[in-house]
């Protein structure tokens, strides 16, 4: 039997059908909904996540404004745009794209974000709010994590769900969106002693380390959900993920393909994000009317 595939693209655009119908309810009631992305340097990565950003902006009504700033560009300048851009009332939501180039901290300019704007979900005060089970923005990747799995009709009470990677934007917070949907959680990293034994047990298995081929089918639980947020460039120009296609596909019970699974979930749930913080800044909610 082989895995069915969890169509990442096809839910993004029902997540985006749901986000240009609170776009119009937003306009009747004369607000358009404004995002901000900033972007440091010339990363050829980063260029395109922000064309693709924009691109979606225009596709749902949302404003989009980009700030290319140059690599030299200093810290406190950056600041000093996200302090504009916090006072601006057409921009609900910022995102500053990472990574940013050295010397900035991304930590620090993180920091000043209004944490009603950051539509990344990445300010300590929405990871707290993370970890503590309370509302706020979710970050974006996460987010999309825990709706693909979703659509793959798999309960996660109960289950033994493993992380692959253990980053601030991904690994951490799904893994504590999993235990907050009472799965029973264990992370890996590049210090755990045997990975294939863990990720073995795995009934939801997440993946976000960045290393092509990392998990191949023989370190996979038949009938597993495969989650691959891998992102990985071969010479060939081929674009794969975290997971070995080929032979986790015969092994899992549903998986994600790479492109067109993760990805395309991650930008939907930004797009969300920035429509939520529009309406909470509107003192409305999502999905209500
Ligand atoms: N770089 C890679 N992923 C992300 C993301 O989700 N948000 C931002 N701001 N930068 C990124």
């Amino acid at each position: 039997m082989t895995a069915r595939i969890i169509d990442g693209k096809a839910l993004a655009v029902q997540v985006k059908q749901e986000v240009r119908r609170e776009v119009e309810k937003l306009s009747a009631a004369g607000i358009t909904p404004g995002l901000a992305v900033v972007l440091v340097g010339d990363d050829p990565a980063s260029r395109i996540y922000v064309r693709n950003k924009q691109k979606n902006c225009e596709e749902l009504g949302i404003i989009s404004e980009v700030y290319h700033l140059p690599a030299t560009t200093g810290e406190e300048e950056l600041k000093a745009l996200v302090g504009r851009l916090n006072k601006d009332p057409k921009i609900n939501g910022i995102l500053v794209q990472l990574p940013l180039p050295a010397p900035l901290r991304e930590e620090e300019v993180t920091l000043l974000i209004n944490p009603e704007k950051d539509v990344d979900g990445f300010h300590p005060m929405n990871l707290g709010r993370l970890l503590r089970g309370e509302e706020g923005i979710r970050p974006c990747t996460p987010a999309g994590i825990m709706a693909l799995i979703k659509a793959s009709g798999v309960e996660v009470t109960g289950r033994e769900c493993v992380v692959v990677g253990r980053s601030n934007i991904v690994g951490k917070p799904v893994a504590q969106l999993l235990l907050q949907e009472h799965g029973t959680v264990t992370i890996c990293h590049s210090r755990t002693k045997d990975l294939a034994a863990i990720t073995s047990r795995a009934e939801i298995l997440v993946v976000a380390v960045g290393k092509a081929g990392l998990i191949d089918g023989t370190m996979i639980k038949p009938g597993a959900v495969v989650i691959d947020v891998g992102m990985n460039r071969l010479p060939t120009g081929k674009v794969v993920g975290d997971v070995d296609f080929s032979s986790a596909v015969e092994v899992a019970g549903a998986i994600t393909p790479v492109p067109g699974g993760v990805g395309p979930m991650t930008i939907a749930m930004l797009m969300k994000n920035t429509v939520m913080a529009a309406l909470a800044q509107n003192g409305a909610k999502f999905g209500k009317d």
